[in-house]
């Protein structure tokens, strides 16, 4: 579904990214840890068109997309979730998700607004309320529910559960598996804290310094001596 390949690539001349290699299959859940400055944002830029391509390939649905701009890839049915959760704090929640879904006819994007609304109660509840006055959970929620208004067959999400509390988390990932499981949505989630994202993930990825350092089973990952203790905060 997602295919990137040999990839080198960074911002302008600078090179974050080396020889990057992986796939994210199909209705899996794939997640790649690492620590802060690693590549993990830039990797996922580099797939939806914000980062600059040095070499190699980024495929999604056997379509070559490197170096597409981002209105393009999206259009593709790949949505992308950043790191900051990019909601408008001045609009309602209702307003948000309406932009989010501005390229829908008035039909599906009613039909979106609803299959959002019944995914996360809690946004119908705060449909009127200012984006600016969520909590950081609810406004997380927000930004996949946006995420979800382009109905998308895969979504990058970068960093949804950082900063909140564990109980969140737990609330953030469940909808994360909803998106596998009953969407049948490709999910690339991007953690720094890794050990909840490694439980939900079908496959795993550890970049370390702009390359990968492991690619296999999410449990074997977590039960490395060296990778947990080093990268993963586990001792
Ligand atoms: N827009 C940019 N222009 C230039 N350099 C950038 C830009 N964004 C990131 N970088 C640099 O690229 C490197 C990788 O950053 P990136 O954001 O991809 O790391 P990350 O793994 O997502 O880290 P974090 O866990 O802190 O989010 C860092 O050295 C960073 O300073
Ligand atoms: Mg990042």
């Amino acid at each position: 579904m997602i295919k990137v390949s040999e990839l080198v690539a960074g911002y302008g001349k600078l090179k974050v990214l080396f020889n990057v290699n992986l796939v994210a299959d199909t209705s899996r859940i794939t997640v790649v840890v690492g620590p802060n400055g690693a590549g993990k944002t830039t990797l996922l830029n580099s797939i939806t068109g914000l980062a600059t391509i040095h070499s190699g390939k980024v495929i999604f649905q056997d379509r070559d997309v490197t170096g597409w701009p981002p209105h393009k890839v999206s259009r593709l049915g790949l949505s992308y979730v950043p790191q900051m959760g990019n909601v408008f704090s001045n609009l309602t929640v209702e307003e948000n998700l309406r932009v989010a879904g501005y390229l829908l006819d008035h039909g599906r994007l009613l039909d979106r607004l609803a299959l959002v609304f019944e995914m996360f109660p809690v946004l119908k509840n705060f449909r009127y309320r200012r984006a600016g006055t969520l909590s950081g959970g609810e406004r997380r929620m927000l930004a996949i529910g946006m995420g979800l208004m382009k109905e998308p067959r895969a979504m990058l999400l970068d960093e949804v559960t950082t900063d909140l509390a564990p109980i969140f988390v737990k609330k953030v990932l469940d909808k994360v598996v909803e998106l596998r499981d009953q969407l049948k949505l490709t999910v690339v989630l991007v953690e720094q804290h890794a050990i909840r994202a490694l439980q939900i993930a079908d496959k795993a990825y550890l970049l370390v310094s702009g390359t990968i350092r492991y690619e296999g089973s999410p449990q074997d990952l977590l039960s490395n001596q060296e990778f947990s203790k080093l990268y993963l905060g586990i001792s």
